[in-house]
């Protein structure tokens, strides 16, 4: 499984790609705006820093004016893959990036009828959105798993992302249901580094060696 992190944050994908486990970026609208900076300017830094795919959202509705919008975020670099919202709409759009050869990330899918429409027109990458799912009482995984299967029952080229994760059992169960890519939050990666057993065992490694190497230099003393 992909492992793209979930910012548009610099320090932070810097700080993520340095552990060396970071395949690409997703940003969406409400990322890039907490960060106050110019939209293009951010998505090239981060393609600067992450040799992967780098999800770069649209804000336009209709059809007509996300494809020129879409044409033009795709043009900024080859590894931009280009956000359209799940509404009839971005499927229009969509049918038309995808016969250009965009790349693409249908985003805000959030049931296997969406997750279908999307596959069909030809989406590179088909975004689940599961911790929104269960924010709302649902079961964000089971959809995951529903499309995981199905696109595979079909050969969908489309591949599956697990969106919206929210703590480190998700990127778990994601990676149970065989979906092709987790963006997961900084926060939860940094959390997925970590085990109480590897500190307590570490910081017996490191007595038990202080220990020894000070008993070995008294006995040659
Ligand atoms: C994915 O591309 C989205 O940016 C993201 O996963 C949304 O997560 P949220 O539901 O925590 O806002």
């Amino acid at each position: 499984m992909k492992l793209f992190v979930d910012t548009a944050s610099v320090a932070e994908i810097r700080e993520a790609h340095s552990w060396g486990v970071i395949d690409g970026v997703t940003t969406n609208p409400s990322l890039v705006a907490k960060e106050g900076v110019d939209f293009k300017t951010r998505i090239l830094e981060i393609c600067d820093i992450v040799d992967g795919p780098i999800s770069a959202e649209t804000v336009q509705l209709r059809a007509e004016e996300m494809v020129p919008e879409a044409r033009e975020i795709a043009a900024w670099h080859p590894n931009v893959h280009v956000k359209i919202p799940m509404t009839r709409e971005g499927m229009k759009a969509l049918k038309v990036l995808s016969a250009e050869g965009i790349k693409t990330n249908v985003t805000l899918v959030f049931s296997l009828n969406q997750a279908l429409l999307a596959a069909k027109n030809g989406a590179t990458f088909v975004s689940v959105f599961l911790g929104r799912v269960d924010d709302i009482g649902g079961d964000g995984m089971a959809v995951v798993r529903q499309c995981v299967d199905v696109f595979e029952n079909y050969g969908f080229d489309s591949q599956v992302l697990a969106a919206s994760i929210r703590h480190p059992l998700h990127v778990v169960q994601a990676a149970e249901a065989g979906a092709h890519i987790s963006t997961v939050p900084y926060k939860v990666i940094k959390q997925m580094f970590e085990h109480p057993l590897t500190d307590i065992g570490l910081e017996r490694f490191l007595a038990d060696w202080e220990k020894a190497m000070a008993e070995l230099k008294v006995a040659k003393a």
